[in-house]
């Protein structure tokens, strides 16, 4: 457009009859030209208002925020999950390594107004435990039991063992005949670990059998295969939640109970038969004991485990039960001879080993001058009637363990 265009302008405008035209293609370029500013303005304006791309960027911010949030959310997870790993290690370690771990792995929680230690009991609560079987655990219970009945003392017996051995043992010394739509009777230990017991005691009574060897002022807190189920799923849950109920002081809230502790219709003491293993049942019967005993064959394999098994219940005494003392340790199934004569070398051998394993304990001299000899009296009675009355022989090495042990305890 340069002179040209203005010239030829300037020719129509001198020609009358282009005005009209000429007006209408002006206001019609002058129409578009206003219409297409003011749509461009709309579309993009300019200034401080808002520009085209900040919705866009505004999106893109929200969607990091959403991002920053999940990335955070998923961080917790993450730790979470490491955290409950390296439980769960330690869990499987605890259980691999050392079954007396585990029972440490949460903090003791006493119930609700459980304040008294275990020690101020009335009665002694004496546990029978080694975690080796067959030592002659439940056999020295047994004795024990006729021996404290015969010094006209009130005895509870508890039987902590899935084996059920005692109670089978008992029960038919006593001529108990339990039927079988009455089975809750031989499961009464499983009452007392779970602390339900509080609440309403049951034990059986037992009593004098045909021979007149069972234990007439006694009674009995049976326990048969379904404590082995009972205790797992009871460990299971405290493992799970340590936080709720603590599993490990039940049997010792019960035995500071009423039921136990009544001046009148109390026991004097409290034998329990503990199993093979550190089970509920047995942490419970340490948590809730004022001492133990424990019976060991004087050979060199069953010598050693004494001192581990001290070690573990070392350990958890410190934790959960400081007033538990060690009554000692016992010699039991040594070969048979005339009451009153030394030990052989291959016995005093194994003692060597126990007292070693004893300084666990932090303490010394703890192993008992009397001990229990392999004789075939006592093996015969297995089962079936106390080993107590099995001959007088048996009857005498109870009665001078007996007099030991109570010296030691104080009873
Ligand atoms: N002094 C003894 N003389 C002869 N036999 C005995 C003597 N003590 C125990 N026994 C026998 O040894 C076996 C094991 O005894 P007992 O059941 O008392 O051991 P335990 O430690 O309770 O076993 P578990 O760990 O399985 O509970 C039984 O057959 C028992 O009769
Ligand atoms: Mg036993």
């Amino acid at each position: 457009m340069g002179a040209g265009f203005f010239e030829r302008l300037f020719q129509l405008l001198q020609h009358e009859g282009s005005w009209i035209p000429l007006a209408v293609v002006l206001s019609t370029a002058i129409t578009t030209a206003l219409s297409i500013g003011f749509w461009f303005g709309r579309y993009f304006p300019k200034g401080n208002g808002p520009q085209p791309t900040d919705s866009i960027v505004g999106a893109l911010n929200a969607q990091i925020q959403v991002c920053t949030t999940h990335a955070s959310e998923l961080e917790e997870k993450l730790d979470e999950a490491l955290a409950r790993e390296a439980k769960n290690d330690k869990l499987h370690e605890a259980i691999l390594d050392d079954e007396s771990e585990l029972w440490r792995l949460h903090e003791p929680k006493p119930p609700a107004g459980y304040s008294i230690p275990i020690n101020v009991s009335r009665p002694k609560i004496i546990v029978i435990a080694n975690n080796k079987g067959g030592v002659g655990k439940t056999t020295l219970t047994a004795g024990l039991a006729a021996y404290f009945e015969k010094k006209k003392k009130r005895v509870l017996l508890i039987d902590l063992d899935y084996q059920g051995s005692l109670t089978n043992w008992m029960i038919r010394s006593a001529d108990i005949y339990i039927p079988p739509n009455q089975a809750y009777r031989l499961s009464l230990a499983n009452k007392l670990i779970d602390g339900t017991a509080k609440d309403h005691w049951q034990a059986e009574v037992l009593r004098n059998g045909q021979n007149g060897h069972g234990l007439a002022n006694a009674q009995l807190i049976t326990s048969d295969y379904t404590l082995t189920q009972f205790e797992t799923k009871l460990m299971l849950r405290w493992l799970r939640n340590g936080a709720e109920q603590d599993v490990r002081y039940n049997l010792a809230e019960i035995l500071l109970g009423p039921y136990v502790q009544d001046k009148m219709d109390g026991f004097d003491i409290v034998l329990i038969d503990a199993p093979p293993r550190l089970t509920t049942g047995a942490i419970g019967a340490l948590v809730a004991s004022t001492h133990l005993v424990v019976p060991t064959i004087l050979d060199p394999l069953s010598a050693e485990t004494v001192g581990s098994f001290l070690r573990q219940a070392w350990a958890l005494r410190g934790r959960l039960n400081p007033g538990l003392e060690l009554a000692g340790v016992v010699g039991t199934m040594t070969p048979a001879r005339p009451l009153g004569q030394d030990l052989g070398v291959p016995e005093q051998a194994a003692l060597g080993i126990v007292n070693r394993g004893i300084r666990e304990w932090q303490a010394s001299t703890h192993v008992f001058n009397a001990d229990i000899q392999d004789i075939a009296a006592i093996k015969n009675c297995a089962g079936r009637e106390n080993p107590y009355f099995s001959s007088g022989k048996a009857g005498d090495m109870f009665d001078a363990f007996g007099d030991e042990l109570g010296g030691r305890i104080s009873l």
